[in-house]
């Protein structure tokens, strides 16, 4: 099987078997988001205590790029600190745009079946919807952190 099949295969798996998706019931922090380019949503939730990521789900409508992302994305933030999550979210975007990533500090396991995106460009915004959202809740209301 070639890298690319084994790719495929990952993604197909997150979109047909989410992980983490649906609602947390309460004290979450919810981000709602849109892909301009399509129209398609996304709601991702996390909760955090004691400035751990305890859990992330996410709900929404998308194409199977959009869902095995954000699948991928709840899984790999769990249990990680707020500052180490946007660290992730930096990587992530920086493997979207085609960069070598040094993935020595988050191992980045199914994530890694997402790098052939970057070389389609109409799909980034697919792949980063999810992310995004997180970014946008982990920062907070006021963007200052
Ligand atoms: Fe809409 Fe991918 S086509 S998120």
């Amino acid at each position: 099987m070639s890298l690319d099949d084994l790719y495929r295969r990952v993604i197909m798996d997150h979109y047909q078997q989410p992980r983490n998706r649906g609602r947390i019931e309460d004290g979450a922090v919810t981000v709602d988001l849109n892909n301009p380019t399509c129209g398609d949503r996304i709601s991702v939730q996390m909760r955090v205590k004691d400035d751990t990521i305890k859990e992330a789900k996410f709900l929404g409508e998308g194409c199977s790029i959009s869902l095995a992302s954000a699948s991928m994305m709840t899984e790999a933030v769990k249990g990680l600190s707020v500052d180490q999550a946007l660290q992730l979210v930096d990587l992530f975007s920086r493997m979207m745009q085609g960069e070598d990533v040094d993935t020595e500090e988050f191992p980045l396991e199914d994530i890694e079946a997402l790098q052939g995106v970057a070389k389609f460009p109409a799909r980034i915004k697919c792949a980063t919807l999810a992310w995004k959202a997180l970014e946008k809740g982990a920062k907070g209301p006021t963007d200052d952190r």
